[in-house]
């Protein structure tokens, strides 16, 4: 065994495959801000387009999506001088690695993935050989800056146990120490946000009903009314969290308020025990206003000069390869292809 003790370092990626929603700004979004702001460790966040065309993007929409998400990045508090901010198709090694990683992956591992198995469905001869192939790319995405720590969702934690299977098989196979092994950071009172249509579902972009989603770009006057038509069942608010156990909508409410207001789920219970939705929904609603507005203001500010935020990605893009650079050409080496001198 050779090599490396690993340096902290923090990476994450959102896909630009249509508006961000409330969900990966409090699942992820909001949590990169914080890890970022705490200055503990570098940061490098990413648009993952290679990941958006695994199902088909119209390219126009892509291209929009993809300085929009840049823009809720910025909006959101992501400071690019601070971290390091770019799209995944402008660092080509991100999609180098992958391949290496597809050598390394097992079909079984990959034909195991929830994810897989739900947006392919029974269809999945149909699939696209990139969807398969998905969790190897996120891995890549990851080990290519030798990342140690990966905020995400909880949707995301049976790929990053992935990530570390890779990351073990290479360093078994070429009897190595190189790729680290991460530590996926699942924190806070909204991991898993869900629709507000359906308690037992993930708030997600692709769900049919916008109903069921709060987008970042949706005004003062929608968010409050997707607040007010959630679904929820006619009791009162409990006087403890063990009370939302088997009551799935109230129990999201509660959390989305307890993330939003960065406080915790016992403390919202604590403030509004025995209240109707009736009361606590309004309250929501001013929250969800109050926090996500500027958000969506600032957004709108910075797609006015989408020269400035290619400008970002572009900058971000070159500072991500100095650090990817180097961990393809070792990985290369340590796997035996020739590199011509100097290259
Ligand atoms: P994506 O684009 O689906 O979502 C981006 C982030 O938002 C989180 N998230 C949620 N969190 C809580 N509640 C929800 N309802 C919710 N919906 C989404 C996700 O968990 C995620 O953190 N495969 C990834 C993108 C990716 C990636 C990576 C992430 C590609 N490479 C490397 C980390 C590291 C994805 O599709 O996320």
């Amino acid at each position: 065994m050779t090599e490396v003790v690993h340096t902290p370092r923090v990476f994450s990626g959102i896909q630009p495959s249509g508006g961000l929603t409330l969900g990966n700004y409090l699942g992820a979004m909001k949590r990169f801000v914080e890890l970022q702001d705490a200055g503990e460790m570098p940061t490098i966040f990413c648009m993952v387009d290679l990941h958006a065309i695994t199902v088909w993007q119209d390219p126009v929409r892509l291209r929009h999506a993809t300085r929009e998400l840049c823009a809720g990045f910025i909006a959101a508090g992501i400071d690019p001088e601070k971290s390091i901010l770019f799209n995944q198709s402008q660092v080509p090694e991100h999609a180098q690695l992958a391949w290496i990683f597809n050598c390394v992956a097992r079909m079984g591992w990959m034909g195991r993935m929830t994810q897989w198995k739900d947006k392919a469905g029974k269809n999945s001869e149909n699939a696209s050989l990139g969807l398969f192939a998905y969790p190897a790319l996120m891995a890549a995405d990851i080990m290519i800056y030798h990342a140690t720590h990966v905020p995400v969702g909880e949707d995301q934690k049976q790929h990053l146990e992935l990530t570390r299977d890779i990351a073990i098989k290479f360093n078994n196979d070429y009897d190595v120490n190189f790729f680290p092994v991460v530590e996926p950071v699942i924190e806070g009172a909204a991991t898993r946000v869900m629709s507000l249509r359906d308690g037992s579902k993930k708030m997600s972009k692709s769900d049919p009903s916008d109903m069921s989603r709060i987008n970042l770009t949706d005004d003062a006057d929608t968010i409050a009314r997707k607040i007010r038509k959630a679904k929820t069942d006619p009791a009162p608010l409990p006087d403890n969290v063990e009370g939302l156990a088997d009551r799935p909508e109230a129990r999201n409410l509660v959390n989305i308020y307890a993330a939003l207001a960065d406080t915790t789920p016992e403390a919202v219970i604590a403030d509004h025990a025995g209240q109707q939705f009736g009361t606590f929904k309004p309250s929501l609603a001013d929250l969800a206003v109050a926090k996500l507005a500027p958000i969506s203001e600032e957004m709108d500010r910075l797609m006015q000069d989408v020269d400035q935020i290619d400008r970002i990605l572009g900058r971000g893009a070159e500072r991500a390869r100095e650090i990817a650079a180097p961990i393809l050409e070792r990985t290369y080496d340590i796997v035996g292809m020739v590199r011509a001198q100097g290259a």
